[in-house]
């Protein structure tokens, strides 16, 4: 099991390109079972939530390239004229949950699917009762036994209808999105999630013949097609990676240049960078960030989007033990998403939890490099950015975590300067 040792503190300085996002990535690639052909999906992250989605698929039957030519990103050659199963199998489901995604295409290509549930993991229970409500709402039969749901369209299309999603869901969004583009009639989703990747998957589809509006705002209508033909597209910058690297900038008092960044993705996160003290510029797709190591106390409320992304909340939390004050962090989209800060507790900083909400009483360079234990994506990102500041030597264990969502960290911090080695 790998691990990262860090010493700390030093200041990080130099360019990076951002990788390709991986939440828009792993809908995408679903997406290709929905037309029968050759599809071609650049700049595609290499990363394990990646391999876990192209294992899904081979299971389906598709058949995939992957040509990888410079030091990131891959891109995929993904044949899906053969597509024999439509079912999803407990253990590939309950490595990556994102798996469920399948679904929305399978029900769209074959009339029906049989996924098994994902179940929870780490930031909590993370049901699919939305994405099951959507898919029911909009014509389908869905039944469920044995840990697995099978969802049905008669006659093999669904005939439409309209949903309103009790509160926004990324993911549920999206499924039921794909699975209309092939539905007999018209589909309204209202109070649908309005983040990046939503939009990015519905161009997609559009590219690919299907006939969608509104993406991007909280009501999307899909028009039904009778077929769509393969996709050809690049994946976009991933807004988390470069929120996450434009916060080590900060914390660490250095100075970064992010090439290929989400500049458009990212208002709410540059916007409290600001408030906190940073400097950045942006011109065209590069944004450039200067800390002075001076951080001001800055709280944030996690929301959907355009709001603060509960995606970079743990790693606020680890900028703001450097601020000069009391700051404080409330998290209310997953119930069970501070996993971080025991750990960063355990580094020195001082942080009250008080239900959904934190409280953190910071004072400058407060922390010592200790072992920590990552416990998933976001929280062992928050611990590596906290290893960079502490005095000392730090190790992150169980890096399996961050090697989900960060396209080798390691080697994108060392060209900035840090001192770490995986082990
Ligand atoms: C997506 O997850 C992202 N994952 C998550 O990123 C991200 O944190 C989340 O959206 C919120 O932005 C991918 O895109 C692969 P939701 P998703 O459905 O779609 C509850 C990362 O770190 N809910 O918007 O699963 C749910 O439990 C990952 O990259 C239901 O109750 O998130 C949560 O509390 C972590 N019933 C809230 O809604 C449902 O049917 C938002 O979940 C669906 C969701």
């Amino acid at each position: 099991m790998d691990k990262l040792v860090v010493n700390g503190p030093n200041r990080l300085c130099g360019e990076l390109t951002v990788s390709g996002s991986k939440n828009a990535a792993l809908p995408i690639v679903f997406a290709s079972l929905m037309a029968e052909g050759v599809h071609t999906i650049n700049n595609v992250p290499r990363l394990a939530d990646m391999d876990s989605a192209q294992r899904m698929l081979l299971c389906f039957g598709a058949e995939i390239d992957q040509n990888m030519k410079s030091q990131f990103g891959a891109n995929w050659v993904v044949d899906t004229r053969n597509i024999k199963s439509g079912e999803a199998p407990y253990d590939l489901v309950r490595k990556m949950r994102a798996s469920f995604f399948s679904l929305g295409p399978l029900l769209a290509r074959r009339g029906e699917a049989r996924v098994s549930l994902p179940g929870g993991c780490a930031i909590g229970a993370r049901p699919v009762d939305l994405h099951l409500n959507a898919f029911e709402a909009l014509g389908a039969k869905v039944e469920q036994e044995a840990g697995y749901v099978t969802v049905r369209a008669k006659d093999g299309k669904l005939p439409g209808g309209k949903y309103v999603f009790p509160f926004v869901s990324v993911g549920a969004t999206e499924n039921v999105m794909m699975a209309a583009t092939l539905s007999k009639g018209e589909c309204v989703l209202e109070n649908a999630a309005r983040e990046p990747e939503v939009f990015y998957l519905a161009e997609v589809l559009n590219s690919m013949g299907a006939k969608i509006s509104g993406h991007g705002t909280s009501t999307i209508t899909i028009s039904g097609v009778d077929r769509l033909e393969p996709m050809n597209f690049t994946i976009p910058p991933d807004r988390i990676e470069a929120a996450t690297y434009l916060i080590a900038a900060h914390m660490t008092g250095g100075s970064i240049t992010l090439h290929n960044a989400p500049v458009v993705d990212l208002g709410a996160v540059l916007a409290a960078l600001a408030e906190s003290g940073a400097e950045y510029g942006i011109e065209e797709n590069i944004i450039q960030l200067e800390s002075s190591g001076d951080i001001l106390p800055v709280s944030i409320k996690t929301e959907a989007y355009p709001g603060f992304p509960t995606d970079v909340q743990a790693q606020w939390c680890a900028l703001m033990t450097q601020a000069n004050g009391v700051s404080t962090v409330e998290e209310t989209i997953f119930e069970n998403r501070f996993m971080h800060v025991p750990e960063l507790i355990r580094m020195g900083a001082n942080i009250k939890i008080d239900g959904n909400k934190l409280t953190i009483k910071a004072k400058k360079s407060a922390l010592t490099g200790a072992p920590v234990m990552a416990t998933d994506l976001r929280a062992s990102a928050s611990l590596v950015l906290a290893a960079l500041v502490a005095e000392g030597s730090s190790e992150v264990l169980r890096i399996y975590h961050l090697d989900r969502g960060y396209e080798s960290m390691e080697l994108k911090l060392r060209s900035l300067g840090a001192r770490v080695e995986r082990v």
